[in-house]
């Protein structure tokens, strides 16, 4: 059914002598009829445009170009692309929240490289342009083996000009193609993706950088057996200072956001990167999201206040170790997390090697954070001596931790690496989660606050799909206020 939001549009259109009253009857009737017959939702716009009766153009500019129109302009054609002269545009290969990518060539250099075009609708937002010329600054001065190296960016154009980033070209399939693909990843394989990717944020971290959109889709496991952190659109400088502050809008995809972006709080690090991580796990290893609902706002209340389900990681289908990495990237309150990336490699390289603590059990583990529930699970009542083989999922990786694997689970041999045999990784079980995160954090816990979800408003389109804030599926949490803050916009 047409909205009110569509017809304003629609009158535009006629007012601007763009459409006649006819055809957007005609389009109404239309749309009616796919409603009925094949039950499927189509804008008025898009109906318009497929009938040719509007330009994309035309349409973008409607309202002066300040209204998000799905569907329009949130797609780059390789024939726009190749505007971008200095490129030779060759295919598209990916398409995200905020740009198309493809494979392209730089003429002057020779050089093959992935060429991210941000969506013509988004060029006239000056707070998307800002932050897309952001990721380009920064993947250009980024040296990390985990992200993908920036070349050139910048703006194409004077008229409709494009916004573009060149960098590395990536060959090899996102996390989520994988999951899309193949289903739920062995637990092997999953800890090596997430070991990995860590070791990209261990970086940002170190420079002070936040991610905020960890999830499957940005997340690329190349045919040379590194795993890569990409789209970098999200990412900010950690702010420390922002400490008991709120944004006004809310960045990531509902289904990975930690409770403190759900939340809005402004003072986010990478402790809110670490939760998304866990939540891409819990995704890779159980094959389903932590937390499912039938709108962005029921979604975020769920990762603000629910507990994971305790069915879905226990049971013999996930082992102890997973469960355990799982819960703890995923506590609610980030000073229970591993406070740093690095301590996320560190702790998962320790239980795969084996050196960890073997008196461990988490059964009398008073201390800890989490709600292990373990009654009779095998695995749990179980002093397990053989991280690798009494799972039958937690394999030891051929070469150690610092060999590669390859996405088909083949291992890859690095330039000068001795081929080390896994015999010793064998007899490692969890050791104490210590009571608060790692011990080393001399924060206090934060205090839930804003987790009023009745204030979330926009209802996503499709449960369960990857949301990206600022766009139109967006929601936004609005600021909260604590008692005693001073007034924010
Ligand atoms: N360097 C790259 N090489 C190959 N493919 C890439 C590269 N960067 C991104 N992609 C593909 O394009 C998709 C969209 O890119 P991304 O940076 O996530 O854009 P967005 O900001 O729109 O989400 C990714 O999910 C991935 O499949
Ligand atoms: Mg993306």
């Amino acid at each position: 059914m047409a909205n009110k939001q569509e017809m304003l549009l629609m009158a535009l259109a006629v007012k601007q002598g763009l459409l006649q009253k006819e055809q957007v009857q005609e389009c109404m009737d239309l749309q009616a009829a796919l409603q009925e017959q094949k039950n499927i939702d189509l804008p008025l716009i898009q109906i318009a445009m497929k009938k040719k009766y509007l330009t994309e153009e035309q349409a973008s500019n409607l309202a002066g170009g300040s209204m998000d129109i799905p569907g329009v302009g949130d797609h780059v054609s390789v024939d726009d692309a190749a505007r971008i002269h200095i490129f030779d545009i060759h295919k598209e290969i990916g398409q995200g929240g905020m740009a198309t990518v493809f494979l392209a060539t730089h003429k002057q250099t020779k050089r093959k490289c992935a060429l991210k075009v941000l969506f013509p609708k988004h060029t006239k937002n000056a707070k998307f342009v800002e932050r897309f010329i952001r990721e380009g600054r920064l993947l250009k001065e980024f040296e990390c083996e985990s992200i993908a190296k920036g070349y050139e960016y910048g703006k194409a154009g004077k008229e409709n000009p494009l916004y573009f980033m060149s960098m590395e070209y990536i060959d090899g399939p996102s996390i989520q193609d994988l999951l899309d693909r193949d289903g739920p990843f062995d637990e092997q394989k999953a800890i090596y993706v997430i070991t990995e990717a860590a070791k990209g944020l261990a970086y940002m971290q170190e420079r002070g950088v936040v991610h905020r959109d960890v999830k499957p889709d940005n997340i690329m496991w190349a045919t040379d057996g590194r795993v890569m952190l990409v789209d970098l659109g999200f990412a900010t400088m950690i702010r420390k200072d922002l400490a008991g502050q709120y944004e006004d809008e809310t960045c990531g995809t509902v289904q990975y956001i930690s409770p403190e972006q759900a939340k809005g709080m402004a003072d986010l690090d990478i402790r809110a990167d670490i939760y998304s991580l866990g939540a891409t796990l819990y995704h890779m290893v159980v094959g389903e999201l932590p937390f499912t609902g039938k709108d962005s706002m029921e979604v975020m209340a769920k990762q603000v206040m629910e507990g994971l389900d305790a069915l879905k990681l226990k049971g013999g289908k996930i082992s102890v170790h997973m469960h355990y990495f799982i819960e703890k990237m995923m506590s609610k309150d980030r000073d229970f997390r591993y406070q740093t990336a690095r301590e996320v490699v560190e702790d998962v390289t320790e239980v795969l090697e084996g050196a960890a603590d073997l008196q461990y059990n988490p059964a009398s583990d008073t201390s800890s954070p989490f709600n292990f529930a373990l009654g009779n699970d095998p695995h749990a009542s179980q002093r397990i001596t053989k991280v690798g083989h009494s799972t039958g999922k937690f394999q030891p990786l051929s070469q150690g931790s610092s060999g590669r694997m390859k996405p088909n689970g083949t291992s890859v041999r690095l330039p000068g690496q001795s081929t080390r045999s896994g015999g010793s990784n064998s007899t490692g079980v969890r050791k104490a989660i210590p009571p608060n995160g790692t011990g080393t954090s001399t924060r206090k816990p934060v205090t839930p606050g804003g987790s009023n979800t009745s204030s979330v408003r926009k209802p996503i389109t499709k449960p369960g799909s990857s949301v990206r804030m600022p766009t139109n599926k967006s929601v936004k949490l609005p600021p909260v206020k604590k008692p005693g803050d001073s007034q924010r916009g």
